[in-house]
């Protein structure tokens, strides 16, 4: 059995003051505890939120880490100093991240390979274009980028990936897959994990969708087989429908 997850990614939004506030928010209200939560929070408000939350059953998450542990990289956070302020989870390869800061897959993987030898939990994203999509070619990119970001991952780092599926042309969008073409999408992946690893290895690995989640889809998405747990952007900055996704 999977353990369902829903991860909120804040994306720029939420000054360390404002993040107090909402965490406040946040743990006031009731969960589900079979649903592990994991709040992806700008770099500089995760300290304060660790503060809030070291004796809750929240992670907190960043959403974007350099490989190396220290040096003269101007403007980068490491895997070491996430580590320092209770961070155990990283968003890697963000189609944000790909497209506005011209990450490529060499990068991403540089940084998978980091992050899990760190023992942090990466939450890799794929996902294709709408011309993709149109073009026939969403499943061959994904297994594309894929293939490129888990070079040199091994069986027993890569159960504890965590995998989001998020098609570019649903993202903030408002358009999400429906829950049959991300179902499929999300067994492709299943599938290609099988045979770059092993069943059993492709069994444990969680796999999100995200793109446009709300909580009037959350429940058919999360119906679905293979689907395991959302990665959510807009929809987690609310407290109450952050609440609701939870509580799907
Ligand atoms: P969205 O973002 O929920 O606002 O579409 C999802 C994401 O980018 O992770």
């Amino acid at each position: 059995m999977r353990r369902p997850i829903i991860a909120g990614n804040w994306k720029m939004n939420q000054s360390p003051s404002q993040a107090e506030e909402f965490i406040r928010g946040l743990l006031a209200m009731d969960y589900d505890i079979q649903v592990e939560r994991v709040l992806c929070i700008p770099f500089l408000a995760i300290d304060r939120a660790h503060d809030l939350l070291k004796t809750s059953d929240f992670f907190i998450g960043a959403q974007n880490m350099y490989f190396e542990e220290k040096g003269a990289y101007t403007g980068e956070i490491s895997p070491t100093m996430l580590k320092d302020v209770g961070v155990t989870h990283v968003i890697l390869g963000h189609s944000e991240r790909r497209e506005i800061f011209q990450e490529d897959d060499d990068l991403i993987n540089r940084k998978i390979l980091s992050a899990l030898h760190h023992d942090l939990t990466p939450i890799l994203c794929v996902g294709e274009t709408e011309q993709e999509r149109e073009g026939g070619h969403a499943k061959e990119k994904i297994e594309f980028q894929l293939g490129k970001d888990l070079q040199e991952v091994s069986h027993s780092e890569a159960e504890r990936l965590i995998i989001a599926y998020e098609p570019i042309w649903a993202i903030g969008t408002g358009k999400t897959a429906s829950s049959d073409d991300a179902e499929e999408m999300i067994q492709a992946i299943r599938e290609w994990l099988s045979s770059r690893f092993d069943d059993a290895v492709a069994d444990k690995i969680r796999i999100l969708y995200g793109g446009s989640v709300k909580p009037d889809n959350i429940r058919e998405l999360m119906d679905k087989e293979n689907i395991d747990g959302a990665l959510v952007g807009g929809a987690s900055l609310d407290l109450q429908s952050f609440a609701a996704l939870v509580n799907y």
